[in-house]
């Protein structure tokens, strides 16, 4: 799938821009040539230092839950709309239920509302592999299997998105796409107490720290790098026949979580080694696989990296922007 001068001259905005896949997204905008890569981004689990900085990137430092803030970005008419930003993620909606039905409902609803009046070309929603699929629905996971029968409030939320993106889709035509993220990683994510494993557990090793295994290690997840989920994005924004579909954005492999944590001590050089301690009560699900057949036939989609170059770019990052990562991590 190549994106060739689609994006040029275009307005882009993307809300939790200063995120994880944010700030890969932002960069890649701007390296396309856009004219403008707005990011609406509150900075409430991202950090100034790591937030991308180009000529044609501007940002503003808001809340989509901001009417004003709203206003302002819109008013810059966008052509793109990326909705990223959200309550993150599952331990945190299970600490704090209110502010993520709040943030991931109330606020992609207010997103919805300003891109369906100032009129976009296409807005597409960030949800979840992991939010949407039960433990019934099978795996791999098609887009249709989705479940009710969810285990924490970020995974009722997400789904509560892509209900919200499909009523203006199907009552005001706004061309939407929901893209189902699969366990995304690679450089640019700090690590932090709700922060995702690969970021902590290379923390944790670099600090010479055993990496805990909440379980017992067998489980797996369909482990997806970060530029990968940037060229499905991107197709997503683009082509016609995504408009109004859910599609999966994963790596379409699964890694058990006891090999990844050995590795991610074999490049960190950490000899502390692993520990188990139990699981969580709402981490119910022990295989996460995604099928990519949809992305690859309406998006071309073919996930490029290697798991375990992945992760040795992972360290890279750690290790080039250690102090700042020191710093800004919080337990
Ligand atoms: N990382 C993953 O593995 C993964 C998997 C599935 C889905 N997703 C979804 O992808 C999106 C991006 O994920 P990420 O990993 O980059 O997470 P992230 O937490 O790094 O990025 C979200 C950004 O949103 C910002 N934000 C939070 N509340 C806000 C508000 N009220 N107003 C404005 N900005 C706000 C945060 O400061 C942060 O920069 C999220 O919607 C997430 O739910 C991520």
């Amino acid at each position: 799938m190549s994106i060739g001068t689609e994006y040029e001259g275009k307005t882009v905005l993307v809300t939790g821009g200063a995120g994880c896949i944010g700030t890969n997204l932002c960069r890649k905008l701007a390296e396309l040539n856009a004219e403008k890569v707005i990011i609406l981004d509150d900075l409430s689990s991202a950090y100034e230092w790591n937030t991308p900085r180009a000529k044609n990137i501007s940002f503003v430092k808001g809340s989509i839950l901001d009417d004003e803030m709203l206003k302002r970005v819109f008013k810059e008419r966008p052509d793109y709309v990326f909705h990223l930003a959200a309550h993150f993620a599952n331990q945190n909606s299970v600490d704090n239920p209110e502010y993520d039905l709040m943030v991931n409902g109330i606020g992609t609803l207010k997103v919805l509302q300003y891109a369906h009046l100032l009129g976009v070309e296409r807005l597409v929603y960030a949800s979840s592999g992991c939010g949407v699929y039960g433990l019934e629905s099978k795996m791999p996971f098609e887009e249709h299997d989705i479940s009710i029968s969810l285990h924490t409030p970020y995974q009722v939320t997400k789904l509560l998105g892509e209900l919200y993106t499909n009523y203006f889709h199907n009552l005001y035509g706004l061309p939407i796409v929901n893209a189902r993220f699969f366990n995304v990683f690679g450089p640019g994510e700090v690590p932090g107490r709700y922060r995702n494993v690969i970021p902590n557990f290379f923390y944790w090793a670099m600090n010479g720290r055993a990496l805990p295994i909440t379980g017992d290690g067998s489980e797996t997840r369909d482990w997806t790098y970060v530029d990968d989920i940037i060229n499905g994005l991107l197709a997503m924004g683009i082509r016609e026949e995504a408009i109004g579909e859910a599609i999966n954005l994963g790596s379409g492999m699964e890694h058990r979580v006891v090999d990844m944590a050995r590795r991610v001590n074999d490049i960190a050089g950490s000899e502390t080694g692993i520990e188990y301690v139990e699981r969580r009560d709402w981490d119910a699900k022990t295989r996460l696989l995604s099928s990519i057949e949809k992305a690859k036939r309406l998006l071309d989609y073919k996930p490029q990296m290697k798991f375990e170059d992945g992760l040795m770019k992972v360290h890279e990052w750690f290790t080039k922007n250690w102090e700042d990562v020191e710093e800004s991590a919080e337990f």
